[in-house]
């Protein structure tokens, strides 16, 4: 079963059990994981589902659109080369995704 961990600013991990075809970021509201807000239900409008890619699964992940890209510089926490929007990154067959939300999504 494919698994999404969060890790928060503090350095709390959690481990889900995610559903393939699901967003991170829809894997993160659906299991109350704190560190997401999503305000825009994942329409790619608001950036508050901002996280760091663990480096070892960034290169395993599709590119980023232009658009995420824009969006992404209009985050409340810095911008780091391992950047993604969680609504953008879809839950695969076989996927064990780590990610860190950041302190503040607004
Ligand atoms: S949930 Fe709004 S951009 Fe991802």
């Amino acid at each position: 079963m494919p698994k999404v961990t969060f890790t928060d600013y503090t350095g709390e991990s959690r481990t889900i059990a995610a559903t393939v075809g699901d967003s991170v970021m829809e894997t993160a509201v659906r299991n109350g994981v704190p560190g997401i807000v999503a305000e825009c239900g994942g329409s790619l409008s608001c950036a508050t589902c901002h996280v760091y890619v663990d480096d070892t699964d960034a290169a395993s992940l599709p590119d980023m659109a232009e658009m995420e890209d824009e969006m992404l510089w209009g985050t409340a926490a810095e911008r780091r080369d391992n950047s993604r929007l969680s609504c953008q990154l879809k839950v695969t067959e076989g996927c064990d995704l780590h990610v860190t939300t950041p302190a503040t999504q607004v």
